[in-house]
C-alpha cells in the first residue's frame, strides 16, 4: 500500500515529520522536502493521505508498512549550500594590508607605533617583525635604543649577529658599524684611504627608525620623516594610584581581526561567559543594551546591562588607528558601585606583517584599574584575551578566549563572506573610517593624529560605572538603555577641564545621578 500526503505549508510538513516520527517501529519512513508529496508504501497500492489520515494511521497501528518517501529531492538539497559556498570570499585586502608601500601599511606609518617593552631590549640584538618589516632592536653599551633594518647593507648579513658597543651595532660578517640613527661609522675591512668606502659612508645610511621609550614600552615612527608627528600624550597615562605593567601579546592573525573585538562588546556575553563558562564575572553575561558614539577618530561601544538592582554601564573604546581600551575585567561585576572606573589596560594593536600581530599594553591595576592580584603575566593575558596564552589544545577547544576566536578566522579573514549585523556597527563604522583615511591620504591629505593639536592631553572615555538603581515599573531596557546615554554624555561634557578636575567632576555627577535617580 502507498500512502501519498500533499500539503503546502511548512509548518504542517514540521508537524507530519513530528508525527512519523512517533509511528510505529515497523514503518519505515522517509521524508520528502517539498511542499510536502509524501508516499506511505505498501505493497502496491498507494494511499494519498492529509495530515489527518497519518494520524490516524498512528492512532489505529495498523500492519502497514510504511513508506515516506522523498518524491521530490531537489528542494531538500537546495538547503544544501556547500557547494555553492566552497569558494572563499575574499578578504579587505585596503585595510588589511600593511607591508611597505601597501596603502594601509602607508597609513599606519603615519602614527607612532609600540614596537617592543624596553625590558625585552639589551645589547643582545633581537629581531622584530613591524608592519612587513624585518627590523633589529638593540641598546648600545651607552643605553641608547637602536631600531634598524635587519640586513647589513654592506652584503645583507642579518644585525641580530651584531656587537652592541659604545656608539651603536658591528655587524658580525666583515665588521661595519651602524649608529642607531642608520649611520656607517665605520668600515674596517675596507682601506681606510677608499674613495668608494668614504663616499658611501657619507651618502648612505643603514634603514633606521627614532625609537621613545616611555614606561616600559618602546615607540617608533615609521613614516615619512619630514611628517613626524609628537608623541601622542593619553590621560590614561596619568591616572592616579595606578600601577602600570608593560605587557605583549602575540596573535596569529591580522591586526584588523584583534582590532574589531575592541568595537565588540557583545562577543563579552558569549565567548566569555556563555560559550567558555565565566571567564570573567557572571555579570557579563547578560547582552546589554549597546550604543555607538563616532567622535572624531575615538570610537566608543558602549554596553549597559541590568545586573539586580544594578545598572552597569560599561564603554570599550578604539582611538585610530590601533589605541583601544575598555571598562575591567575583574573589578567590576555589576553587584557593587563604581564610578568612572578606568580601563583594565591601555593597549595598541600593531600588525607584524598580514598575518600576525601584537598587542603592545600595559595592564592597569589599583582602585580605579584591575585588583592588583592580576598584576602578573598570567593575569594581564587573562585580562587581555579571558585566558592564558598557553594552554593545551583541549583547554583551548573547551574554553576559548578573544585568541581562539580571533585566529580560528585564519590567519586573514575573509571579510567579504562577513554578514554584519546592527550590534556589529561600532565595526562598520571604524573600519569605514580607515579606508576614507586610506583614501584621502592617497589623494595627499595627511590623516588626522588623536591629539587635536600640539601639546593636548587626549582624553579617553573607556571606563565602567555601576549605579544602584533598582528596577522601576517601566520598560526596563528602554530605561537602561537611557542610564548609558546620561551617563555618557555627562562624561562628554567634562572632556575639557583638566584631569583632576574632569575625573572629580565626572564621580560626583555620578553619585548625585545615582541619589536622585534622573536620566
Ligand atoms: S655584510 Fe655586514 S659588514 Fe659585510
Ligand atoms: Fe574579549
Amino acid at each position: 500500500m502507498k500512502l501519498e500526503l500533499h500539503h503546502q505549508n511548512l509548518r504542517i510538513h514540521e508537524q507530519i515529520q513530528r508525527k512519523a516520527n512517533r509511528l510505529p517501529k515497523q514503518y519505515c519512513i522517509q521524508f520528502p522536502g517539498t511542499a510536502g508529496q509524501y508516499k506511505i508504501l505498501r505493497e502496491d497500492h498507494v494511499w494519498i493521505c492529509c495530515f489527518w489520515t497519518l494520524y490516524i494511521l498512528q492512532k489505529i497501528q495498523s500492519n502497514l508498512i510504511a513508506i515516506f518517501t522523498l518524491i521530490n529531492n531537489n528542494q531538500v538539497m537546495k538547503n544544501f549550500r556547500g557547494y555553492k559556498q566552497s569558494k572563499l570570499p575574499k578578504s579587505d585586502e585596503t585595510i588589511s594590508q600593511t607591508d611597505p608601500g601597501t596603502s594601509c601599511g602607508e597609513y599606519l606609518r603615519r602614527y607612532w607605533h609600540p614596537v617592543a617593552l624596553t625590558a625585552e631590549v639589551s645589547t643582545t640584538p633581537l629581531q622584530i617583525r613591524i608592519l612587513g618589516e624585518d627590523l633589529v632592536i638593540f641598546k648600545t653599551t651607552e643605553n641608547k635604543i637602536g631600531l634598524v633594518h635587519k640586513n647589513c647593507p654592506h652584503r645583507r648579513a642579518s644585525l641580530v649577529y651584531g656587537k652592541c658597543e659604545k656608539k651603536g651595532i658591528r655587524c658580525c660578517y666583515h665588521g661595519w658599524l651602524f649608529a642607531p640613527d642608520g649611520e656607517i661609522l665605520e668600515t674596517p675591512g675596507e682601506d681606510p684611504n677608499s674613495k668608494s668606502a668614504a663616499k658611501l659612508r657619507k651618502t648612505f645610511k643603514l634603514g633606521a627608525y627614532p625609537v621613545f621609550e616611555f614606561n616600559g614600552l618602546v615607540f617608533t615612527y615609521m613614516g615619512p620623516p619630514e611628517n613626524t608627528p609628537e608623541f601622542p600624550h593619553y590621560d590614561a597615562f596619568d591616572t592616579p594610584e595606578i600601577t602600570k605593567r608593560p605587557y605583549r601579546i602575540e596573535y596569529n592573525c591580522n591586526w584588523i581581526q584583534v582590532l574589531d573585538a575592541i568595537m565588540d562588546p557583545v562577543h563579552t556575553s558569549f565567548l566569555h561567559v556563555q560559550s567558555s563558562g565565566i571567564q570573567f564575572s557572571k555579570g557579563f553575561a547578560e547582552v546589554g543594551e549597546l550604543e555607538f558614539f563616532e567622535r572624531g577618530v575615538q570610537y566608543l561601544g558602549c554596553n549597559t546591562r541590568r545586573v539586580d538592582d544594578h545598572v552597569w554601564v560599561r564603554v570599550n573604546e578604539l582611538i585610530l588607528p590601533n589605541f583601544t581600551q575598555a571598562g575591567s575585567a575583574f573589578a567590576a561585576d555589576g553587584t557593587k558601585t563604581r564610578y568612572f572606573g578606568r580601563s583594565s589596560f591601555t593597549r595598541w594593536v600593531v600588525p607584524v606583517d598580514d598575518n600576525h600581530c601584537i598587542a603592545l599594553a600595559w595592564g592597569n591595576f589599583g582602585e580605579r584599574g584591575d585588583p592588583i592580584e592580576y598584576n602578573s603575566k598570567e593575569g594581564c593575558e587573562r585580562i587581555e584575551a579571558g585566558e592564558i596564552m598557553d594552554r593545551p589544545w583541549e583547554e583551548r577547544q573547551l574554553r576559548p578566549g578573544d585568541a581562539e576566536a580571533v585566529e580560528g578566522m585564519g590567519s586573514i579573514t575573509a571579510h567579504k563572506g562577513e554578514h554584519l549585523m546592527p550590534t556589529d556597527y561600532g565595526i562598520m563604522i571604524y573600519r569605514r573610517r580607515i579606508r576614507k583615511l586610506i583614501k584621502s591620504l592617497k589623494e595627499g591629505k595627511e590623516p588626522p593624529q588623536p591629539q587635536h593639536k600640539k601639546g593636548d592631553i587626549i582624553k579617553t572615555n573607556g571606563q565602567d560605572t555601576v549605579l544602584r538603581i533598582p528596577k522601576r515599573n517601566i520598560d526596563d531596557r528602554k530605561f537602561i538603555k537611557s542610564v548609558g546615554s546620561a551617563v555618557i554624555k555627562m562624561q562628554f561634557n567634562f572632556e575639557n577641564l583638566p584631569l583632576k578636575e574632569r575625573d572629580k567632576s565626572i564621580i560626583n555627577n555620578l553619585s548625585e545621578m545615582e541619589k536622585s535617580g534622573l536620566f
